[in-house]
């Protein structure tokens, strides 16, 4: 087992994916593209959020599958299970210890005024359960029991983290210094891949079929979607969010996964036509996708091996989760531990 946590002075990363379906390339440029390249500067936290998962009803099967899936996905975009800690969120009782306590911590108004929550409950009329509407202070749980400095999320996440850092500073208020504030870490690119039939909307799992890369679709899958993906009648290749939302979609997609800058893709492709685009796209994603799907099917055919590190990384974000709580409890005053 690699150096604990402690001893090292390196600034701390946690960050959470839902295990509620399959991932999309959003989530791949959004967060889990970036935990590769900051993972030799942190010390980092990995973590299947299955406990957040189940805010919305799963079938236990399905579920249980989509969290083998996703710590496989994990491991398979490169993360070293022993530069970084990868686990279970349910592997880890800290965190929902800890989210009891910060739930007393927490006002209902700041709930209500989460869009998340509203766009869920909206979604999901049968089932506006008291977990949904919690979810966000769960999350601060996640991301408080570690003494977390910065946190890799997409840009829905924002207000998520602005309600983790306020719960953080008014904890503090009361107990003195007992939780590091953390930081959330945005791409300036790439922050929001927009869905490929509406794209005024965010590309998501929970969307159907024909709106999403997923990590693991075929190269034929990839050429078909992005064919048919949502483009504009101006027929320019230009960058412009705004006005041309679709069409910047596949340029920021492009440029993110093959390095090259916005403005040298505007130049390659003055006076092509959209179809050039979406082709080079296409292939764009099935490049950076083909070496993480070869390791994914490697990982999947390796279950023992998958749970042994799940099961080294709970051991270790436990003994972290333990120093954080036991802060907690004597601060606000929880019966001592024998
Ligand atoms: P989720 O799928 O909601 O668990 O999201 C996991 C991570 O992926 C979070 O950090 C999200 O912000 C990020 N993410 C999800 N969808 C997108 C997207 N369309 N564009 C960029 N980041 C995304
Ligand atoms: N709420 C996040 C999402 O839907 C997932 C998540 C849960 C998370 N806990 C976290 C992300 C802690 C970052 C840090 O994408």
């Amino acid at each position: 087992m690699q150096g604990e946590i402690k001893t090292s002075k390196k600034p701390v990363i946690f960050s959470g994916i839902q295990p509620s379906g399959r991932l999309t390339v959003g989530n791949y440029i959004g967060s889990l593209r970036n935990f590769k390249l900051l993972e030799d500067n942190y010390n980092s936290l990995y973590c299947v959020v299955d406990m957040h998962a189940i805010t919305v009803r799963q079938d236990p099967t399905e579920l249980r599958r989509n969290i083998s899936e996703l710590a496989a996905l994990y491991l398979a975009v490169g993360l070293d299970p022993n530069k970084n800690i990868l686990y279970c969120q349910s592997h880890v009782p800290a965190h929902a210890e800890l989210a009891w306590v910060l739930n007393c911590f927490t006002y209902m108004g700041e709930l209500q005024r989460m869009t998340q929550y509203k766009d869920k409950s909206a979604k999901h009329v049968d089932n506006i359960n008291a977990g949904l509407f919690t979810y966000p202070v769960l999350m601060a749980a996640d991301i408080l029991l570690y003494q977390t400095d910065v946190v890799p999320v997409g840009a829905d996440q924002k207000q998520h983290l602005e309600i983790a850092r306020d719960i953080a500073v008014r904890f503090n208020n009361i107990y003195g210094d007992v939780l590091v504030v953390p930081e959330p870490y945005i791409p300036k690119l790439g922050a929001k891949i927009l869905s490929l039939k509406d794209p005024l909307r965010k590309m998501s799992k929970s969307d159907p079929e024909d709106t999403f890369i997923g990590m693991l679709d075929s190269p034929d899958m990839i050429r078909k979607k992005m064919k048919r993906a949502v483009t504009d009648s101006d027929a320019r290749i230009k960058y412009d969010p705004e006005n041309k939302p679709g069409v910047s979609n596949l340029m920021s997609i492009l440029s993110i996964l093959t390095g090259r800058g916005i403005d040298a893709i505007e130049a390659d492709y003055a006076g092509k036509g959209y179809g050039v685009l979406k082709a080079e796209a296409a292939e764009a994603c099935i490049e950076a996708l083909a070496p993480i799907q070869a390791e994914h099917k490697r990982w999947m055919a390796d279950q023992a091996e998958l749970n042994r590190v799940l099961k080294d990384g709970a051991e270790r974000a436990s003994r972290i989760a333990a120093r954080t709580m036991a802060k907690v409890r004597k601060k606000v005053g929880l019966a001592p531990l024998f």
